[in-house]
């Protein structure tokens, strides 16, 4: 019997602007995505294309200078845009926790790390005793030795991979039914961050938490996450199962994200880059394709036409390249 999918967070064209000389620009233009319970879901895209603003969005916490003028961000069923400040604080850490993509800045030096995870538990009802127990239990469950005596340190007396294992233990230890961890591994060595993306597939595994998981990289998340939306300068350019994006890419971003990963380049071949950069807000086109400029396989109608978003072998896709069936 097919497992009940819950969706448990559910962005629904969401717009996300900045006033840059006068006029809005977009960040974030008309994303959509579901994250159902216990699934992971990997939002992928170069530097600059939205995706920690699309994050901070569902916090509640992007800049005073946002303005969110269009779109809706559901959790659990409860629209989160229209919340008042109170809600805010009790959905943060219990509903829904965040690790952020700045690892120097998430753990305070002066107290010890244990008692900056147990303070979390506090702050959302636990117990004094119960919020050692579970403190020590969840840093167990984060694969962190001797508890008892890491407790007690701080920060700087732990190596980079294990601070980050604090991190993830102070994210879950209110156990939410949503994680969402920005770039988790960029400030860890190679062999930390396979050490660290198989301890959030067990945890997903274990505590049933659903993960969105935000990377620049599409190889570090292909083994981890099962559904994959890929960004590009503020807008979804192509989502579905992560197996269909990866066996059967059809935009031509993602193809290009794909060719710079060693292992899923061509063989014996130089890995492709994909020339160019990620347009900065004021320089995005206002009509057609984001893309169009880097684009290798661009049309006359991509220049100013937007691309809808059409199905095509099973996944969703906005390019010309795959005009929407009559
Ligand atoms: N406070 C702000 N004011 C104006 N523009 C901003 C502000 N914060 C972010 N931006 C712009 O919004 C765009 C999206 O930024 P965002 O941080 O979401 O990118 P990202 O996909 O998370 O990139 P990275 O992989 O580098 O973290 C960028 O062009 C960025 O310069
Ligand atoms: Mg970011």
């Amino acid at each position: 019997m097919e497992k009940e999918r819950k969706a448990i967070l559910e962005i629904e064209h969401l717009h996300l602007d900045y006033r840059i000389g006068g006029r809005f620009c977009h960040a974030v233009h008309d994303v959509s995505l579901t994250i159902h319970s216990g699934e992971i879901l990997a939002l992928v895209g170069e530097s600059g294309c939205g995706k920690t603003q699309t994050a901070l969005a569902c916090m509640g916490l992007q800049p005073e200078s946002a303005h969110i003028g269009k779109g809706k961000i559901y959790f659990e069923g409860r629209e989160l845009l229209s919340q008042s400040k109170q809600q805010w604080n009790t959905l943060r850490g219990k509903g829904i926790s965040m690790i952020f993509q700045e690892p120097m800045t998430a753990l305070n030096p002066l107290v010890k790390v244990g008692k900056q995870i147990e303070e979390n538990g506090r702050n959302h009802g636990l117990g004094k005793i119960q919020a050692r127990e579970s403190t020590l239990s969840m840093m167990e469950k984060v694969g962190l030795p001797d508890v008892g005596r890491l407790y007690s340190s701080y920060p700087h007396q732990l190596s980079g991979g294990m601070r980050q294992r604090i991190i993830i233990a102070m994210a879950l230890i209110n156990d939410p039914p949503l994680l969402i961890a920005d770039e988790p591994t960029t400030a860890l060595d190679v062999t930390i961050q396979k050490q660290i993306m198989s301890l959030m597939k067990t945890l997903n595994k274990e505590l049933g938490t659903a993960i969105m998981l935000i990377s620049h990289d599409l190889g570090v998340v292909s083994h981890l996450c099962d559904y994959v939306h890929i960004m590009y300068a503020g807008t979804i350019v192509e989502n579905g199962p992560v197996h269909m994006i990866l066996n059967k890419p059809l935009h031509p971003y993602t193809k290009g994200l794909l060719g710079s990963i060693p292992s899923y380049g061509k063989k014996d071949q130089r890995l492709d880059s994909i020339a160019g950069i990620v347009p900065s807000l004021e320089n995005r086109p206002q009509v057609g394709c984001q893309f169009y400029n880097r684009c290798t396989q661009r049309m006359a109608s991509c220049k100013n036409i937007s691309p809808h978003a059409t199905m095509r072998d099973g996944h969703m896709v906005a390019c010309h390249l795959y005009p929407e069936e009559a």
